[in-house]
């Protein structure tokens, strides 16, 4: 019986406050990890599921059309058998949908061994997200296959750089136990931005590559806020801003939503700050007997990996 090879590809936290759509990193866990045999039979087929409800058919699904795509460049006419089994939850802003894109993109193509660099990678991986919540963005699917912090500064032709990360930067995640569909927190958006609204995120996305750059964790703190996105949708979390006021009277550098939501992320510069600031956002939550889920970490500079 032919062996399969095992991926494993991270969430990751997108827009990190001022960087809607174009900035994200890459966690150490939840991640998905997808399986894939070359098998007789031609034809990419998905054989297993584990851990959620998602369609079998690869045109559907967000990691059988990335490894399609990638299958289709590669001009690849042979058998392939995947199973997807998805360690993360859905529609929680840790960016489930692209772990499992970025998953397929890579896994076929290590069983190919190797013809494509995690780089030429990206395209199809972003295209098999698209397939999620509909909208081409490669905030999430950037950071979970290269790892790191990534800046896409053009989201057409998936110009990308990553970020230089300081020693000593912690992350926390809380993940609140109700589902947030991306399509409907991306939806309730406004199209506009007044020029003032502009200027401050522009600065302090600015500020953020600087702070990050220079190991300067006064200005990472003072560029971590998102006056544009933020406020249109901390109403769909539950107690966002107690959390957040949680996190950041107890010495977190920035604290904000991950993604689309309901997950939020908090900075830290060290690791017993990021330990307390933990233990208080979660404090918030069990108090109104929400369950939730917490993820400390560094940033995860690795991305997708061969397990
Ligand atoms: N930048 C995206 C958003 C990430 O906030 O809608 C979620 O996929």
């Amino acid at each position: 019986m032919a062996v399969g090879i095992k991926v494993f590809a991270p969430a990751s936290v997108a827009n990190v406050a001022c960087g809607y759509d174009v900035l994200g990193f890459a966690l150490e866990e939840p991640g998905d990890e997808i399986v894939i045999t070359k098998v007789d039979k031609k034809g990419l087929r998905i054989t297993k599921i584990t851990g959620g409800k998602l369609p079998y058919d690869p045109l559907k699904n967000t990691a059988g059309f990335a490894a399609l795509k990638v299958l289709e460049h590669l001009e690849y006419d042979g058998g392939l058998e995947m199973e997807i089994h998805k360690k993360m939850p859905f529609g929680s802003g840790l960016g489930s949908s692209a772990a499992s894109a970025v998953a397929g993109a890579m896994a076929v193509n290590e069983v190919l061994n190797k013809p494509l660099t995690k780089q030429e990678l990206l395209p199809f991986a972003v295209l098999g997200e698209q397939i999620a919540d509909g909208a081409y963005h490669a905030d999430n699917v950037a950071p979970s296959l290269l790892g790191g912090m990534v800046l896409i500064r053009d989201t057409q032709t998936l110009d990308f750089h990553k970020v230089y990360i300081p020693d000593g930067l912690y992350v926390v995640v809380i993940h609140p136990h109700i589902e947030i569909l991306t399509k409907d927190s991306r939806g309730i958006l406004k199209t506009e931005v007044s020029l003032a609204d502009h200027i401050k995120q522009s600065a302090n996305l600015a500020g953020l590559m600087l702070g990050m750059q220079n190991s300067n964790f006064e200005l990472i703190k003072n560029s971590l806020e998102d006056i544009i996105i933020e406020p249109q949708r901390a109403h769909l979390i539950p107690h966002f801003y107690d959390i957040k006021n949680a996190a950041l009277t107890n010495g977190a550098l920035g604290c904000s939503i991950s993604g689309a939501g309901p997950s939020i992320f908090a900075l830290c510069d060290s690791t017993i700050i990021a330990e307390n600031v933990a233990i208080q956002m979660e404090k918030v939550l069990l108090d109104q007997k929400i369950s939730c889920t917490i993820y400390k970490s560094r940033i995860n500079n690795e991305g997708a990996i061969l397990c």
